[in-house]
């Protein structure tokens, strides 16, 4: 069994390095950090464990020195961001791999919305509109965070393309305060919809379909009320085999590269600015970008 207690953390990286191209489950023994201050904690393990791919398993004690430690090789291929569908509009489909992720489980993310959520006064607004609200999650957690008869005062609105997320969505809130449309958020004109007084949007505006920049300009200026807000999340982050893996994907990269993402939040922040916004940047694995109306 390797013995990783004396080895710098260089070497523990290149071991694991080498290990992990034969191997798909390895373990090794570790100080116990409860009991040696200078030994690595299980925070730098799990972080080891996320940056080679890899989940922790659970550790088994060997006595109050020494503990025994578990990586199981992620399955790179399991994922949806590689998933090659037929029909455009069900990338994101209860058929999808995309359907079982649930975000509402990840404190890095959950944590930064609900912040979002507290920083908008989600209670004092009367209409929600969500952009890719796909099995409304994002729905189910503000009606946990400010409970069902707060909930059930506002009125929401969900839009998304995905014919099979919206029924599930459908099934799962009958509440008259709530409306799902099937439809192209590029032409959400068309609905003739309320302005909403605030505007959520998580992991959607950077899609291919969507023409980021101009859209979110015509959103604030169309869709949007003079008291409104906004939270938009950008993922920094890829879901793979079920685990949320740190930064963001880019095109022509096979490693995380955060160009395109500092861009779109930046535009963001910077355009909001200009309309009289305060506007925050929070969040980890999901960047949000939340935005208050200054009152003049
Ligand atoms: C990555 S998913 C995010 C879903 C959800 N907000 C979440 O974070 O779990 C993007 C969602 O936006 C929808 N979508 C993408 N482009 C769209 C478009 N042009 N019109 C309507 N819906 C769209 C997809 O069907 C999908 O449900």
């Amino acid at each position: 069994m390797k013995n990783l207690t004396n080895l710098s953390l260089l070497s523990i990286t290149l071991w694991l390095e080498d290990v992990l191209k034969i191997d798909d489950t390895i373990s090794f023994i570790i100080q116990n950090p409860d009991n040696n201050k200078n030994a690595l904690g299980f925070k730098a393990w799990v972080s080891l464990a996320e940056l080679h791919y890899c989940r922790l398993l659970t550790p088994e004690k060997i006595s109050n020195s020494e503990i025994r430690l578990y990586f199981k090789k992620l399955n790179q291929k399991d994922s949806f961001h590689t998933e090659v569908v037929q029909q455009r509009a069900e990338k994101y489909g209860t058929k999808s791999k995309f359907f079982n992720i649930d975000k509402n489980r990840e404190p890095t993310f959950l944590l930064a919305y609900k912040k979002a959520l507290e920083a908008v006064k989600i209670e004092e607004r009367k209409e929600v509109l969500n952009l890719g609200i796909n099995k409304a999650d994002e729905f189910e957690f503000i009606r946990e965070l400010i409970g069902e008869s707060s909930f059930n005062r506002i009125n929401f609105r969900g839009i998304d393309h995905s014919k099979t997320a919206l029924e599930y969505a459908k099934k799962r809130f009958s509440n008259e305060n709530i409306q799902f449309y099937q439809h192209d958020i590029n032409t959400i004109s068309k609905l003739n919809l309320p302005k909403a007084d605030l505007i959520i949007s998580i992991g959607t505006l950077q899609s291919p379909s969507i023409n980021y920049k101009p859209f979110l300009m015509s959103l604030v200026q169309e869709h949007l009320s003079d008291n409104g807000a906004l939270i938009l999340a950008f993922p920094n982050s890829r879901w793979i085999d079920g685990e949320l893996i740190y930064g963001a994907k880019a095109p022509n990269y096979n490693y995380s590269e955060m160009s395109l993402l500092f861009n779109d939040v930046i535009f963001a922040k910077k355009y909001l600015q200009q309309k009289r916004f305060r506007v925050t940047i929070t969040g980890r694995e999901y960047i949000f970008i939340t935005a208050t109306k200054i009152r003049s």
